[in-house]
């Protein structure tokens, strides 16, 4: 008869020591055998890991890093540096809040308090139902048009504070 007291607790049989769950490891394993002999490995590996699984968390940076055999402090300033990647799954819309010169000028700021009292959720995180993620990014080329903000992968230039809370709504409802 098993012994219930020494059953692994379901956490445990999830998560390795790494943190990492059996698919999420064999995922990341295929991804680097796939890509660890190329030329700049480190930054294809963790592009096929943003767009395949979603997100590069500190668990999985730490795995990259053990298995490239480079420190961890290399992957994770990649992936601080570059805004295309993040640290959790992004919700099923993204707003990017574009804080170059011309759009904080034009009162992106603004449009970010608003965000954050409509949706009660914080710059650089999602909503806890998954439907909305915002973020800042930089100038994004259209300066003309600001304050722009990026919906999912589109440029909305010229954005009126009043019109605003629609855009919101229709991305929580959508
Ligand atoms: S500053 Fe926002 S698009 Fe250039």
């Amino acid at each position: 008869m098993t012994d219930m007291t020494t059953m692994p607790s379901p956490a445990e049989v999830q998560h390795g020591p790494d943190g990492l769950c059996d698919n999420k490891r064999a995922a990341l394993d295929e991804i680097i055998n796939a890509n660890i002999h190329r030329s700049g490995a480190m930054m294809v590996i963790l592009n096929t890991i943003q767009n395949t699984i979603g997100y590069v968390s500190p668990d999985m940076e730490r795995y990259v890093a053990q298995k490239l055999r480079v420190p961890v402090g290399a992957v994770h300033g990649v992936v601080t540096f570059y805004s295309f990647f993040t640290t959790q799954p992004r919700g099923k819309h993204t707003v990017k809040f574009c804080m170059g010169t011309a759009c904080y000028v034009g009162g992106v700021p603004q449009l970010m308090e608003k965000a954050k009292a409509l949706t009660g959720s914080e710059i650089g995180k999602t909503t806890p139902d998954g439907q909305l993620t915002m973020e800042v990014c930089r100038c994004v080329g259209a300066c003309s048009q600001a304050p722009v903000v990026t919906v999912d992968d589109e440029v909305v230039g010229k954005v009126k504070p009043n019109k605003f809370p629609q855009l919101i709504k229709k991305l929580l409802e959508g």
